[in-house]
């Protein structure tokens, strides 16, 4: 078995996970009431936090899967991107099991990572395909050919999809991460009642601060208890705009390319008016959308391992451009 460890931001997650694809098991522990009084992720607090987290984690994830270390061949760590002292923790604890064993270790990056919670039993997708990757810190169009990588056909030019989706729950007063907060109450409003606007950016690429602007000029003009009135229309037109502007790319990207088949990743990928719009798309499961490590195992199986004790002075990368 392959154990998955993923602390790239404020989720402290271990996994289990078969050389076939089975999730043995899939513990993640999220931080997010630590960081909400601030309205985002503190980075020092995370690194923290995932150092008391992490090695209890590992053994819960053991524990859930009835397994013991020695049943572990290789290890599997989140080596970027993100936020590089979070990284950090994942990393040495991933180097310390591995050498403690003289197992081998498998740095993984984290958006191959989302791709491949696709490859997953029980139902695991082949490529070719394209795939939308939309989460709190990406939003990307990717041409997928083979299991262990990707090209990138287009990429967002300010916010992430989730970073617009937890912005506009903060102008309507929701908690923190509001992106599926936002979502519940969504379901309750009319998604015509607003117009918000769907950026026209050139080919493939994405821009959310627009859609964002628009509903604080919206949100400011409205008084406080019409506002609390139309709460609900509000998600509902902003998510429109939001789950509109993906939709237009994902079906643009896949015709460019030829796809037959498209997919949707990431953290994003659990908003249900994405994948009500998205009825012939393959959709990560919900458990694996957002940060988790079984998705981290998944693609480990499709990289070389650096054997013990080859790994020690490997280091963490914050951006992929780094890398
Ligand atoms: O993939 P993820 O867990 O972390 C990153 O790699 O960034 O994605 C987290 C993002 C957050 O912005 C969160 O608000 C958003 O995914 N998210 C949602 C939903 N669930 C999570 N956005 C819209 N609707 C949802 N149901
Ligand atoms: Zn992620």
């Amino acid at each position: 078995m392959i154990l998955g460890l993923e602390t790239s931001c404020d989720e402290t997650a271990a996994a289990l996970v078969t050389d076939d694809g089975h999730v043995r098991s899939n513990i993640v522990s999220s931080q997010a009431a630590l960081h909400a009084r601030y309205g985002g992720v503190v980075p020092e607090i995370a690194s923290r936090r995932h150092l008391e987290l992490v090695l209890p984690v590992v053994k819960e994830a053991l524990q859930d899967a009835d397994a013991a270390l020695d049943d572990v061949s290789r290890i599997a760590v989140t080596q970027g991107p993100g936020l590089v002292g979070a990284l950090l923790i994942g990393l040495a604890a991933g180097k310390a099991i591995a050498w403690a064993g003289r197992r081998p270790l498998i740095p993984v990056d984290h958006l191959h990572g989302h791709v491949a919670s696709l490859y997953l039993e029980p139902a695991p997708l082949e490529p070719p395909f394209c795939c939308l990757l939309a989460s709190g810190g990406h939003t990307l169009l990717l041409d997928v050919r083979t299991h262990d990588g990707f090209a990138v056909l287009g990429t967002t030019i300010d916010d992430a999809a989730g970073e617009a989706f937890d912005k506009g729950a903060r102008l309507l007063g929701l908690g923190y991460p509001g992106g599926a907060e936002l979502d519940r109450l969504a379901r309750q409003g009319d998604p015509e009642a607003y117009r918000f606007p769907v950026a026209r950016t050139s080919g493939l690429d994405f821009s959310f601060s627009g859609v964002k602007t628009a509903l604080l000029y919206t949100v400011r003009s409205l008084h406080q208890t019409e506002l609390a009135e139309r709460k609900a229309d509000l998600a509902a037109s902003y998510e429109r705009a939001i789950v509109t502007a993906l939709v237009r790319r994902l079906l643009a990207a896949t015709e460019q390319v030829g796809a037959e088949r498209m997919a949707v990743v990431g953290g994003v990928a659990a908003n249900s008016e994405l994948r009500r719009s998205l009825p012939s798309a393959r959709i990560a499961p919900l458990a694996l959308c957002t940060d988790n490590a079984a998705m981290i195992a998944s693609a480990a199986r499709y990289r070389e391992a650096i054997p013990y004790p080859g790994y020690l002075a490997l280091d963490a990368y914050a951006s992929r451009d780094a890398a």
